[in-house]
C-alpha cells in the first residue's frame, strides 16, 4: 500500500462557497469522499486542511518521523507567500506534486510566483477539482517507476 496524505491550505475548507464561478460548487468533504474512492489501486489517502501557517508546517514536520510516499498539496494562498511552509516541505524527502483548482498564470501577477513548483515533480493548475484526481494518478505513475 502507498500512502498519500492531500493538504489544502488556507481558505479551502469553504470550497464550495467561496467564489463559486473560480473555485466549483462541491465542498471539501465531497472532494475528499471522491478522491477516497476513486484513489489509484493499492493507495490510501489522509487529508489535512488548515487555515493556521503554523499547523501546517508542524503537520508536514511530523512526515520526518512518520514517512509517506507522497504529498498533493494546494498550498492555496500560501503557495505565493510562504517560505515557511516551503522549507518545511524541502526538509522532509517526499514527492510533492502541487495542484491548483484554478489556473493561476491566467489571474493576478501576484498568483505567478509559487515557493513549491520547483520542489514539486509535477504541478497541476487550472484542471478544477479534477486536478486533484490528476495529481494522484501522477504520484501513482512517479511511484511506480521509481
Ligand atoms: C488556489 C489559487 C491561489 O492563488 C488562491 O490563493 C487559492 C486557491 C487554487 O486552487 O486555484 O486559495 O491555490
Amino acid at each position: 500500500m502507498t500512502k498519500v496524505l492531500i493538504l489544502n491550505g488556507p481558505n479551502l475548507n469553504l470550497l464550495g462557497r467561496r467564489e463559486p464561478d473560480i473555485y466549483g460548487s462541491t465542498t471539501l468533504d465531497q472532494l475528499n469522499e471522491h478522491l477516497a474512492q476513486s484513489a489509484p489501486e493499492a493507495m490510501t489517502l489522509d487529508f489535512f486542511q488548515s487555515n493556521h501557517e503554523g499547523e501546517m508546517v508542524e503537520r508536514i514536520q511530523s512526515l520526518m518521523d512518520q514517512p509517506i510516499d507522497g504529498i498533493v498539496m494546494n498550498p492555496a494562498a500560501w503557495t505565493h507567500t510562504s517560505v515557511a511552509i516551503r522549507d518545511a516541505i524541502a526538509a522532509i524527502d517526499t514527492p510533492l506534486v502541487e495542484v491548483h483548482i484554478s489556473n493561476v498564470h491566467r489571474r493576478e501577477p501576484f498568483r505567478h510566483q509559487s515557493y513549491f513548483s520547483d520542489l514539486a515533480i509535477a504541478v497541476i493548475a487550472g484542471c478544477g477539482l479534477k486536478g486533484y484526481e490528476f495529481a494522484l494518478q501522477t504520484l501513482h505513475h512517479h511511484l511506480k517507476d521509481q
